[in-house]
């Protein structure tokens, strides 16, 4: 896994920025997958002022909330607040209803990222980190952490925040070809450092690990100031 810093959140933004705007470029079709929380929102907003041909591009969700697409804690929702008008047909989010459970609208993605990835691997994934190690909603102590390996993508109840997410599993996280995780602010500097300098199988991000692919941790300064190296 690779680490890469840059001074502020601008410039973290603006180099996953300019990641995608080159992996797009390299590809007829391309597939992204977004994170959720509130770090990629600026990287986002930066996509309106790259060049990026959006009909070869399918973006998808590594994680999402329990809640109407409406919803104010919707990843999708924010998604779509901060890309560029013209993206928005090319993102794929999970079904919502009242009346769905969070397992099938959990394998009805499943067989639409299977789809649109032909079995084949995610081109990019964008992730983050929340101050407990979790990455996507594969939060400590959750079932999805031992997920059917077969499975790509599975409901999860998170127990700590009283809600049930659906979430990538380590299966398809570890099998995309480029991953890219956003970690901003000083908050996050002691789990950084545990996560990439302290022994592994602790936290949830280090499955990260076992990533066949490149993983880089783009950091900005505050939350790369526990590191050692
Ligand atoms: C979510 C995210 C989650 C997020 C981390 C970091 O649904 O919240 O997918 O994994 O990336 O919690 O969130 P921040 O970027 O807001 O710190």
């Amino acid at each position: 896994m690779d680490i890469a810093v840059v001074d502020d959140t601008h410039e973290l933004s603006a180099s996953a920025a300019d990641r995608i705007e080159r992996a797009a470029a390299a590809a007829d079709r391309f597939t992204l997958g977004l994170s959720g929380g509130s770090t990629p929102a600026g990287t986002y907003a930066m996509l309106g002022a790259r060049t990026i041909d959006w009909s070869g591009v399918t973006m998808w969700l590594s994680d999402e909330r329990w809640v109407p697409h409406d919803h104010p804690d919707s990843n999708g929702r924010m998604a779509l607040e901060h890309l560029p008008a013209e993206s928005h047909a090319s993102l794929l989010r999970p079904r919502w209803s009242p009346t769905l459970e969070p397992d099938d609208s959990a394998a009805f993605y499943e067989a639409e990222l299977r789809s649109i990835h032909e079995d084949a691997a995610p081109d990019m994934v964008l992730l983050g980190m929340g101050d407990d190690g979790h990455t996507a909603s594969l939060f400590p102590g959750t079932d999805a952490l031992h997920a059917d390996p077969h499975r790509w993508f599975v409901a999860n109840q998170v127990r700590q925040l009283d809600t049930w997410r659906l979430t990538s599993t380590a299966t398809i996280l570890r099998a995309a070809r480029e991953t890219v995780v956003l970690v901003a602010g000083a908050g996050k500097a002691g789990v950084l450092a545990e996560v990439l300098e302290g022994p592994d199988g602790v936290y949830p991000i280090q499955l990260l690990r076992e990533a066949s692919g490149s993983v880089t941790f783009l950091c900005d300064r505050a939350a790369a100031s526990g590191l050692t190296a």
